[in-house]
């Protein structure tokens, strides 16, 4: 590794803010896992993800905004590595913890995001990211993309998940109300306030925009699905 290619220019937007909900407070790692796991089955969701990515034990992946590990640990049981990228300290030691709790030597974890993590390996098979996306504003993710195509063998898969916009323009203040109202009803006044945060300090976006991205950074949505409401799911080939 030459230690100029990696010297972030001056420019570059600083992904370690942690626009929106921080991740690096302890108290918000901790309770992740418990918050999210009422909602969502990992084991399950991990072994979607790597049927749709046709991934098995002879393949690389990259998981960029691991978080706790929801798909790392699972995942790592059925492929040769995985890469667990995150820029949160708190959301890394929490995956370690139960990486090494799975006994898994199968996981290399790296403090960096999408612009800042230098994959300095071979091309990997696939590519995930979970809920992350939306952490960086649209020009970013015209990086991001490019920068993940590159970290990718020609025919390797990205399946990015995440929340997106489906509703047509004029209609975002009802939109917007709607989906802070549909939480509020469902009982978690937490869960609203998270919702709240992410419209205001986070940068989700179209589906539109989202798929221009895809396209011009040289990728070629193969599917999308629409399982949990309000996400969409990209599985896209190199
Ligand atoms: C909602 S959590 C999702 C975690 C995990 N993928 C999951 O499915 O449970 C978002 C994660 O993205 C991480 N994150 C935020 N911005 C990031 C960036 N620019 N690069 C990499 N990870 C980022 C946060 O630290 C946090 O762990």
């Amino acid at each position: 590794m030459k230690p100029a290619e990696n010297k972030a220019p001056v420019w570059l937007y600083d992904e370690f803010k942690h626009a929106g909900v921080d991740y690096a407070n302890t108290a918000v790692a901790r309770d992740y896992d418990e918050h999210h796991q009422r909602f969502r089955d990992y084991e399950k969701d991990a072994a979607l993800v790597l049927e749709r990515l046709g991934i098995g034990p002879q393949h690389e992946v990259i998981d960029f905004g691991c978080g706790t590990g929801a798909f790392v640990v699972p995942a790592a049981r059925a492929c040769k590595k995985i890469y667990a990228i995150d820029i949160s300290p708190s959301m890394l030691d929490l995956c370690e913890r139960k990486v090494k709790a799975a006994g898994l030597d199968n996981v290399e974890l790296r403090c960096a995001g999408f612009l800042t993590y230098h994959h300095n390996e071979a091309p990997v098979d696939g590519i995930v990211s979970t809920a992350a996306f939306h952490h960086l504003p649209d020009f970013w993710k015209v990086v991001a993309l490019q920068r993940m195509h590159e970290m990718l063998k020609p025919g390797g898969r990205l399946y990015l998940f995440d929340v997106v916009f489906t509703f047509p323009v004029d209609t975002y203040q009802e939109a917007l109300d709607g989906w802070v109202d549909s939480m509020t009803q469902k009982g978690s006044q937490a869960m609203a306030e998270e919702t709240v945060i992410h419209i205001r300090d986070e940068f989700s976006t179209f589906d539109w925009i989202l798929e221009e991205i895809l396209v011009r950074t040289g990728f070629v949505i193969e599917q999308k699905y629409s399982d949990f409401p309000g996400c969409l799911a990209y599985v896209c080939i190199r």
